[in-house]
């Protein structure tokens, strides 16, 4: 089964052609973070512009890049949440109109869902049942995935999600959006131990998180050097934030798999191209002796991809949409809207 996927959630147009939800034969991602980069963050209202221009370009182009036609096209897949509403509702009625003018399905897909499906592109032998960290830009939580469809939270951030934290320490450091990328170079050069970080602890929910608390310690950090004439050890500071991250979530995240009986652990999202989360998590596998999934740098960010993977299963269990669909800014991963 031949599905072409779009995904438009934030500031990534991505559109991709992918058979029976495992094997990618394109995947066109246009990143427009450069034209958010100037504003520090995403504005949503550029983002969506950007969408429309570009969007139909990207599907045409995977579509020659797949080596197929229109007429073989099965399905369309399409993020309809979580995301920037705007963002979200250009993917959404590009995928309505192209369901509906090649009269095929059109399959909703939660956006979450789709990060941790990059990992059945990248590992064709991972099936469910697996405990997974889901980290990304706009969601941070801990899911026991039993099924390819059939999946609950067991743990979740109360405030900011794990990249979110990652690009607003990096702003205050000074470096550019989005920072994780240049918050993981900059702590390569620095101790981890140079500073004391908060690792909050939630009680009676021992899998949630919460990292505003940290985000305000490296604010602080910042401003004390400044009012002090102090030269602030950037380095120092990122690779202690950067620990501390890794530390609030690879913990976590084997303890909820013990306790779950799992031994496959998959994590998925743009933050799981942190080369320390990936190490630490690598160390706390072969410790425990369970088995790790992590996607290749290419399948972490946003793309359209995950979102074909994840549709086809989606498309087996009986999703589908009409041309009523609607985009949601939030949704839970376990509650979705059909
Ligand atoms: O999954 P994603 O591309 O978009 C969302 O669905 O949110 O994730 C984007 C997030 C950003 O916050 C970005 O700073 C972070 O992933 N990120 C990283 C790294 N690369 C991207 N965070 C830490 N280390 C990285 N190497």
């Amino acid at each position: 089964m031949l599905i072409l996927s779009i995904e438009s959630s934030c500031d990534e147009t991505a559109v991709a052609v992918v058979r029976d939800g495992r094997q990618v034969l394109a995947d066109e991602v246009l990143s427009q973070a450069d034209m958010h980069a100037i504003y520090g963050g995403v504005v949503p209202e550029i983002a969506s512009r950007s969408h429309v221009t570009a969007i139909s370009r990207l599907a045409t182009s995977a579509i020659e890049k797949a080596g197929i036609t229109k007429k073989d096209i099965d399905a369309i897949a399409v993020t309809y949440a979580p995301g920037l509403i705007g963002a979200l509702l250009v993917g959404v009625n590009f995928a309505k109109g192209a369901a509906m003018s090649l009269g095929v399905p059109l399959i909703p897909v939660h956006h979450v869902r789709g990060h941790i499906a990059a990992n059945y592109l990248a590992f064709p032998e991972l099936e469910p049942p697996f405990l997974c960290l889901a980290i990304s830009g706009g969601n941070t939580i801990i899911v026991d995935v039993r099924g390819y469809t059939d999946m609950s939270i067991i743990g979740a951030t109360h405030d900011d999600a794990a990249g979110e934290c990652f690009d607003k320490a990096a702003r205050v450091l000074g470096l550019p959006y989005p920072g994780g990328k240049p918050m993981q170079e900059l702590a390569e050069k620095g101790s981890d131990t140079a500073f004391k970080l908060p690792n909050a602890h939630i009680e009676g929910h021992p899998y949630d998180m919460s990292f505003s608390g940290l985000k305000t310690a490296v604010v602080n950090a910042a401003h004390n050097a400044e009012q002090k004439g102090e030269e602030l050890d950037k380095a120092g500071l990122a690779a202690s934030f950067q620990k501390a991250v890794s530390d609030a979530l690879v913990p976590r995240t084997m303890a909820a798999a013990e306790e779950l009986g799992y031994d496959k652990i998959v994590v998925a999202g743009g933050v799981a191209a942190n080369k320390r989360i990936r190490a630490d998590f690598e160390e706390a596998c072969k410790k425990a002796g369970k088995k790790l999934f992590v996607p290749p740098l290419k399948l972490c960010g946003d793309n359209g991809a995950m979102i074909g993977a994840q549709g086809y299963y989606e498309y087996l269990a009986g999703a589908r949409a009409g041309s009523d669909l609607n985009a949601y800014a939030t949704m839970d991963i376990d509650n979705i809207e059909k």
